[in-house]
């Protein structure tokens, strides 16, 4: 897909679709109008038998339309057309996204620019678009004999037309930001789609060395079990201890300002397939914990969309990556570990592994003297009990992160909510032998859980996001869904 834009005037170009925004049905304006007259008033005939349904991101495909030299007219309702809210717009360009998604279709001019959205600019709207164009046509078949991605999708040119050229550099930033996040959502998707047994440890491993390859700014670093070991990360090491999968701390360091800028430090749980251990899970559903590394995959993907928009930032990510497996070697419930931090910890539940593979990882990257750091999660289903599917869970030891996170959050629709970290459910984690247990008992286990790893962050200001009800789509959608890439970019973008 190709996205740019263009202010010739649409009416007079040779393309396979012109996309027309359609507001109040009896007072035609902009483009639309000129369309209409242009076209004896063809367009305004139809709209009066009511062809097209007036709820937003309805659409109608009309073909050979007189006068114009357009293929295709793609109509587009946006409602009464009085204020458009960013909601309703997302909602507008991904329904044009899916009518265009049609291999028929080579080239479109869209105009939908022509309406405003409330309290957003053009850059929005053109991120917006280019979002849409990428994330509504993805599909996912790496594991299909037969591929019909290229009979099924918009594969070809898109235009997005301004009227006005002072607004080029605008819509332009817009094309840049929404193409260079939705890439970064498909990488995500791409890496959480993937089959447990072919996205291990290592193949995690393998794709960061690829995108230092792909992105010159991007350096990687792997570190091996024997490597950790050596650092004492013996809380991530039990978690692998009984796979036969080694596990991988893997290290990418992005710099796009001067070296003493402090970077900014993601961390993601990377469980390649988290079985239980010995406090194994129960069998139903148990394929979707492949998407226990799906913090991992969005780390991959923010550092991808960081290193196409040349961020003039310092971004450091990290992905402690691990397969959690019951086997002859593995951690039983009542081990005590020792983590990087010196602190022991009790497992009393070989299912509470996502605080411990990142709680080593939260210890390494103090080294990095990171200005801020937030870790990706997909480490309690309590959080799904909490927020549903709709919200990731927010954690922090600093009230500005947690706002900025909020906002971006807010920006980007892609929320999240904080939940506290009192001292009160600290208590819970006590232990009778261990310096703290990794279990808080039944209640608030999304706290607790984040309660745990603030015991390894009290150096830095930190965010935790619990993404376990967000990161993937259960039952016929069933699949990754990117998030929280679009929320961690827009706090990225925020800063630079
Ligand atoms: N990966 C799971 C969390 C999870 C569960 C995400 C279901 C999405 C759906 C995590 O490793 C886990 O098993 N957490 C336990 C913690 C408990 C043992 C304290 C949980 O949530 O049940
Ligand atoms: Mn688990
Ligand atoms: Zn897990």
């Amino acid at each position: 897909m190709e996205l740019k834009l263009s202010n010739a005037n649409p009416l007079k170009a040779r393309t396979g679709c012109l996309v027309l925004p359609v507001g109040d049905q009896k007072k035609l304006i902009s483009t639309l109008a000129l369309a209409d007259s242009e076209s004896g008033e063809y367009l305004s005939k139809i709209l009066k038998q009511n062809d097209l349904a007036n709820s937003p991101g309805a659409t109608l495909m009309l073909h050979n339309v007189p006068e114009l030299n357009a293929q295709r007219v793609l109509l587009v309702s946006m409602g009464d057309g009085k204020k458009i809210t960013s909601q309703t717009f997302d909602r507008i360009t991904s329904a044009t996204a899916l009518a265009l998604s049609s291999p028929a279709i080579k080239d479109c001019i869209s105009c939908l620019n022509d309406f405003e959205v409330d309290g957003k600019d053009l850059t929005w709207q053109a991120r917006s678009f280019a979002q849409a164009l990428v994330s509504n046509t993805y599909r996912f078949e790496l594991h299909k004999s037969i591929k019909a991605t290229k009979s099924a999708k918009f594969e070809g040119k898109a235009t997005i037309f301004v009227s006005n050229r002072s607004l080029n550099k605008s819509v332009e930033a817009g094309i840049v930001q929404g193409t260079a996040i939705a890439n970064g959502m498909s990488l995500a998707r791409d890496l959480g789609n993937t089959a447990a047994n072919v996205c291990t440890p290592t193949y995690l491993g393998k794709k960061a060395k690829k995108l230092e390859k792909a992105f010159p700014s991007i350096k990687a670093k792997l570190l091996n079990e024997a490597q950790m070991k050596k650092l004492g990360m013996g809380a991530l090491l039990s978690v692998s201890a009984g796979s036969v999968e080694d596990a991988q701390l893997i290290c990418m360091d992005y710099k796009g300002a001067a070296s003493n800028k402090k970077p900014v430090v993601l961390v993601g749980k990377g469980v390649t397939f988290d079985t239980g251990g010995i406090s194994i899970k129960s069998s139903a559903g148990m394929d979707e914990m492949k998407f226990d590394m799906c913090g991992a995959a969005s780390v991959f993907g923010v550092m991808q969309s960081v290193a196409e928009m040349k961020l003039k930032i310092n971004v450091i990510g990290v992905v402690a990556a691990a397969e959690n497996m019951p086997g002859s070697k593995a951690t039983k419930p009542g081990d005590i570990v020792t983590s990087m931090s010196g602190k022991t910890i009790e497992v009393l539940n070989t299912d509470a592994e996502g605080r411990l593979v990142l709680c080593d990882a939260l210890t390494y990257i103090s080294k990095y003297k990171p200005d801020v750091v937030i870790d990706i999660a997909t480490l309690t289903g309590a959080v799904i009990v909490a927020l549903g599917n709709h919200t990731t869970g927010l954690m922090s030891n600093d009230d500005t992160l947690a706002d900025d996170l909020y906002t971006a959050g807010i920006e980007a629709h892609d929320k999240c909510w904080r939940l506290p970290l009192w001292d009160e459910y600290e208590k819970q984690l006590s232990s009778n032998f261990a310096d703290l247990a990794n279990i808080g008992g039944r209640s608030a286990g999304t706290i607790t859980a984040g309660c745990f790893l603030a015991n390894f962050t009290k150096d830095y200001k930190w965010a935790h996001l619990d993404i376990a009800g967000v990161a993937w789509k259960q039952g016929g959608a069933k699949g990754s869904t990117g998030r929280p890439v679009p929320m961690l970019v827009q706090y990225l973008l925020n800063r630079s």
